[in-house]
């Protein structure tokens, strides 16, 4: 018997160790872009024929906790994480991962356990994130020298290199790049900004910043034409890749370009005019192209009247052309003011001691909700040194209405109740807060206690009624009773304060009590 026992533990020890699990993982790192998903492999393989389908568990750990679980064929995920059932029953458990972010890059475990067998096997993700590049102008105080800015943004991991050319060539000297910063999601952000002296640019200079990230397999290049620095920023700052756009750039500032963004500073200009040939004849006079701020709005306030302003500066000769265009709410698209839209227009000219002007530009508007609430507008300049013109614009444009308030007594059907009434808000989304004094302490109304109504107005604007019920208004003894209104208009919250002695009721003001009708 003591012998039978012994060979039958022995058994089941086989038994254990024969099931034939086996666990594999590729040994190298597995890599996904974020944003997108990415499968992390796992193959375990088993007598298949045998296999008892509730025996097996499988789990994918990362970080100390478990990302999923899969056990008699019932799959529980607590992440952005799943795999194929159908294909785990037959050996791939591999994980999916969707929606990659920086912070999933690890270590995963995949563990698989058959029969009370357990084996773990890790697997190396990697999150690469691909930068974004812009190249943008922006002039220094000192008067000679511009700033090309070449902003990089939204890669991991840290290492990249930035490189600036010019014309073809490295350039070496004059720039400054940051130390890589990191954003909230975990990728880094850098800038390099290259320094140029104005006076020394050639005609048609092409400057270029070059970005190569593990992430991509040819770098990103971003093309910056030299001569239209000064000039045309609006219209023409950046220039895609494609050669033949580069071309065409090329031959258009050779042309236009030169001829009209003529430099006030053309003493210093090294360039040699004679040896450009304008296509056009310029005036005699220097034109400088305007510059243009973005339009002001201000808080925009049911049933006033408001200014957007637009200030545009810097620019001479005087001959500017101010147009205002605006989109009404609900619709996509932009139209002319016109004399019917009650709005009126001005503009207010300063010549400035260095011979430019500067040009303020207002409309006035009647703000109401149904008017301008959401609707946009755009300040368009036509000045002789532009080639299209420029323009600004809003937005949409967001309306409040700041609600009158009166506290009221009810009695329906004798039952006594406190309303507020609230009229003329906009947007709708109001706080009202319902309390009443109880043993010295302020306990507010639950949820449940109020009603509450609205309707709108013809003007757009919402009325809403409050009320609560006050179930002991016949009682001899004196109380309280708050409500607190809340809106983005008001600079803080309303509060009004209605007492109740003997059974009448009375609101309570900076100068007294005034009964309730
Ligand atoms: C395992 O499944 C994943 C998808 O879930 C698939 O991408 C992968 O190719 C499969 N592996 C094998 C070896 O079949
Ligand atoms: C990270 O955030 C920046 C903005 O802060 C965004 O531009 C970028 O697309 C984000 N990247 C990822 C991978 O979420
Ligand atoms: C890069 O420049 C942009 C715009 O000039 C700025 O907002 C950002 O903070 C800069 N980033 C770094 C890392 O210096
Ligand atoms: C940056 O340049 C160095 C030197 O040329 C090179 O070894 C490295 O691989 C580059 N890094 C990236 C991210 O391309």
């Amino acid at each position: 018997m003591k012998i039978d026992f012994w060979i039958f533990i022995i058994f089941l020890l086989q038994l254990q160790t024969c099931s034939g699990l086996e666990v594999t993982v590729p040994s190298n790192p597995e890599t996904g872009m974020a944003g997108s998903s990415v499968v992390v492999p796992c193959i375990y393989s088993l007598d298949f024929n045998q296999m008892e389908p509730k025996l097996l568990l499988v789990r994918w750990i990362f970080r100390d906790k478990v990302l999923l679980m899969f056990s008699k064929k019932d799959l529980t995920s607590y992440g952005r994480a799943t795999l194929n059932k159908e294909a785990a029953m037959n050996g791939n458990v591999s994980l999916l991962l969707y929606g990659l972010k920086v912070e999933d890059e690890g270590m995963y475990t995949c563990s698989v356990e058959y029969n009370g067998e357990l084996h773990l096997k890790e697997v190396q993700l990697r999150v690469e994130a691909s930068p974004s590049v812009e190249v943008t102008m922006s002039s220094t105080k000192a008067d000679d020298k511009m700033n090309l800015d070449c902003l990089v943004k939204g890669f991991y991991p840290k290492d990249v290199n930035v490189t600036w050319y010019r014309n073809g060539e490295i350039v070496n000297n004059g720039i400054i790049t940051s130390e890589p910063r990191r954003e909230g999601n975990g990728t880094y952000d850098v800038n390099s900004t290259l320094v140029i002296i104005s006076s020394k640019i050639r005609k048609d200079e092409l400057a270029e910043c070059r970005v190569e990230h593990v992430s991509m397999g040819t770098p990103i290049k971003e093309h910056f034409v030299l001569t239209q620095i000064g000039c045309k920023r609006n219209s023409f700052t950046l220039v895609s890749i494609n050669p033949v756009t580069i071309f065409l750039v090329m031959v258009l500032c050779h042309g236009l370009y030169w001829a009209l963004c003529n430099r006030l500073k053309s003493k210093s200009n090294v360039v040699d005019e004679e040896s450009v040939k304008p296509a056009v004849e310029p005036e005699a006079d220097v034109q400088k192209c305007p510059r243009m701020g973005e339009i002001m709005v201000p808080r925009l306030v049911n049933g006033t009247k408001a200014f957007l302003q637009c200030t545009i500066s810097g620019y001479c000769p005087g001959n500017l052309n101010v147009t205002w265009l605006w989109m009404k709410p609900g619709t996509q698209q932009l139209l002319p003011i016109s004399p019917n839209d009650n709005k009126t227009a001005t503009v207010e000219i300063k010549r400035e001691k260095d011979k430019t002007y500067t040009c303020t530009a207002c409309l006035s508007i009647n703000v109401s909700v149904s008017g301008e609430n959401s609707a946009q507008y755009v300040c368009q300049v036509e000045h002789p040194s532009l080639e299209r013109p420029l323009q600004k614009r809003t937005g949409n444009l967001h309306v409040i209405g700041i609600p009158v308030i009166k506290v009221r007594r009810e009695t329906r059907r004798k039952k006594t109740y406190l309303t507020a009434v609230i009229e003329g808000i906009f947007p709708l989304n109001v706080t009202i807060m319902w309390s009443r004094m109880k043993n010295n302490k302020l306990v507010d109304y639950p949820e449940t206690d109020k009603q509450k109504k609205s309707s709108i107005n013809l003007d757009g604007t919402y009325n809403v009624i409050s009320s609560i019920k006050d179930k002991q208004s016949r009682a001899r003894k004196s109380k309280s009773f708050k409500v607190t209104i809340n809106h983005e208009s008001l600079e803080s919250p309303i509060q009004q304060t209605i007492l109740r002695e003997e059974g009448v009721y009375y609101l309570l003001t900076e100068n007294g009590r005034n009964r309730l009708p």
